[in-house]
């Protein structure tokens, strides 16, 4: 057992019981490492549950801010039907070299779509509409991707962002991180958004040792 703490312990369990990697993801894993590309990305779990909720609300169309190495994009395209598609926008020209080769070692290659550069700058470009779309980019900017694109989404899309809990730094009165205090207004802005029904899922991260308690913002356009 790599796990110490009682959350990386419940986290092991729930993984070894329902969630099983292809190939693809194992690849995209160990390629990522050996390109040094930071360990940032959602874990197994979280890549489990992202797929369910794609393939409970029938998505055909994803958008997803923050690449990586492609770990999430290859677990949310994997949900997908035949005809689905997936555009997944990265700033770093680094880690989406490393996209690339990853999703070119999985069969969905076509399902996928990257674009390197500003979100802020490429989201007005994409066409009209989004089933189903996961940020998971730069903290301080949440609010103004979402206000770019809640116009790009229907009735009923699913807008999930992660680490909007940051093992509680959003609970802090003042804020030790700048991003805590964009992420507390952030999570203020999705509580009194008319357009959105949201609700916060806490969940744990397995770092080795400690408790560490991050969240997924669920929201509902109305
Ligand atoms: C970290 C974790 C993330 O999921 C992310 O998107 C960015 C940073 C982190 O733990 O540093
Ligand atoms: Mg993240």
């Amino acid at each position: 057992m790599i796990n110490s703490s009682l959350t990386g312990q419940v986290d092991e369990y729930i993984e070894n019981l329902f969630v099983e990697e292809d190939e693809a993801l194992t690849f995209a894993i160990k390629n990522s490492k050996k390109n040094n590309l930071p360990p940032i990305q959602i874990t197994p779990v979280i890549g489990k549950f992202l797929s369910m909720q794609v393939k409970i609300i029938n998505a055909k169309r994803i958008l997803e801010l923050g690449t990586l190495g492609a770990y999430s994009t290859l677990w949310l395209a994997k949900a997908l039907p035949d005809d689905g598609k997936i555009i997944t926008i990265e700033h770093n020209n680094n880690y989406a070299v490393v996209a690339e080769e990853n999703i070119l070692s999985s069969k969905m290659k076509d399902t996928i779509e990257i674009k390197i550069g500003e979100a802020l700058s490429i989201i007005p470009t994409l066409s009209p509409t989004f089933d189903f779309v996961f940020i998971d980019a730069n903290k301080e900017e949440y609010k103004d991707y979402i206000e770019k694109i809640i116009p790009l989404c229907h009735k009923d899309s699913v807008i999930v962002c992660d680490n909007v809990i940051r093992n509680g730094g959003v609970l802090q009165k003042n804020p030790e991180k700048a991003y805590y205090k964009k992420l507390q207004e952030f999570n203020a802005y999705l509580a009194n958004n008319k357009k959105l029904e949201t609700t916060i899922l806490p969940f744990t991260v397995p770092l080795t040792g400690r408790d560490y308690i991050d969240g997924l913002s669920i929201s509902r356009v109305l």
